[in-house]
């Protein structure tokens, strides 16, 4: 969806961006497109084991671009000085970013009759916390060079409180209210910031759902297409797919709560599973 373009940015060879979340996913979709394209990409996430491998598939498939270049920071979004390491180290290897792209995320369902505040906790350290740390970051040496592409991955999860899903439909809203307020801020500075709101694409979150749960639901490479081409486009929001986004954006806000809720308890998630490595939970 287009609302409003600015000039046309363009991820090709020699471009320095970073990835949050790379280890599996879209996070990792978009890192070996990337590196197929020529670009330089500094790629994160917790799993040593998976970020190596996606490194390793990364250097294999831009083997021959000029100027391609992937960087491997293990870590995790949620720790700040961890953040301020990750980027020192992107800053002494290449000078500093022309793309941050902000995707590292977590969702895991909780039915508020057995509510716990620990699942707000961790998500919104995770997805809302996880991108501020990196804003701050990035940020200041953008503003500098008078140019950059911040592009956050929220939700269409944002637009509504989703049945059991209260901490990550919270924690998406939250991002897309800090990012338009980051874009606003840093109007007239050169650097863009552009907000992705995907449907269901399969990844390791929606793995764990009930596939009568997704509507829409989308190859994990047709997402990635999606997002690395809405952003190119000069969007400022980037919403997909148009059978959903229509219904998150433009319905549903505009829905009374009676009708919304009696519509949305009738469309309660069967069961999510936990994830199979605890230690990412
Ligand atoms: N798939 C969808 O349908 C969908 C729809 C809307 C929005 N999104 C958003 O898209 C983004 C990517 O998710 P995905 O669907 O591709 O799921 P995924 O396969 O589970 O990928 C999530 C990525 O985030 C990383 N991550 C999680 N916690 C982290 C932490 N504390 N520090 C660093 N990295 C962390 C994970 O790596 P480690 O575990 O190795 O750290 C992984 O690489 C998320 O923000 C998600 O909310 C997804």
């Amino acid at each position: 969806m287009d609302n409003g373009k600015e000039a046309r940015p363009e991820l090709r060879s020699g471009r320095r961006v970073l990835i949050t979340g790379a280890t599996s996913g879209l996070g990792r979709g978009m890192a070996v497109e990337l590196a197929r394209r020529g670009c330089r990409v500094a790629l994160t996430g917790r799993r040593r084991d998976k970020l190596a491998a996606v490194v390793a598939e990364a250097r294999a498939v831009s083997g021959a671009a000029a100027g391609a270049a992937c960087l491997e920071l293990a870590g995790t979004v949620t720790d700040p000085g961890e953040v301020r390491r990750q980027y020192a180290r992107v800053k002494d290897a290449w000078g500093g970013l022309d793309w941050a792209i902000l995707n590292a995320g977590v969702a895991d369902s909780m039915d508020a009759r057995e509510f716990r505040a620990e699942n707000y906790r961790w998500t919104f350290e995770t997805n809302v916390l996880g991108v501020a740390h990196w804003l701050e970051a990035v940020i200041p040496d953008m503003v500098k060079a008078g140019g950059g592409t911040i592009a956050g991955i929220a939700s269409l999860a944002a637009y509504r409180g989703l049945p059991a899903n209260g901490a990550y439909s919270a924690s998406k809203a939250a991002v897309v209210t800090m990012l338009e307020s980051t874009r606003v801020d840093l109007a007239g500075t050169g650097v863009r910031v552009v907000t992705v709101c995907p449907g269901f694409v399969k990844s390791e979150i929606t793995d764990r759902n009930d596939p009568r749960d997704m509507w829409w639901l989308l190859e994990t490479q047709d997402g990635v297409r999606r997002i690395l081409r809405g952003i190119e486009r000069g969007d400022r929001l980037v919403h997909f797919p148009w059978q959903l986004s229509t219904f998150m954006v433009h319905v549903a806000p505009n829905i009374p709560a009676f009708l919304y809720d009696w519509l949305v308890t009738r469309m309660r998630p069967r069961s999510k599973r936990p994830y199979a490595d605890e230690s990412r939970r």
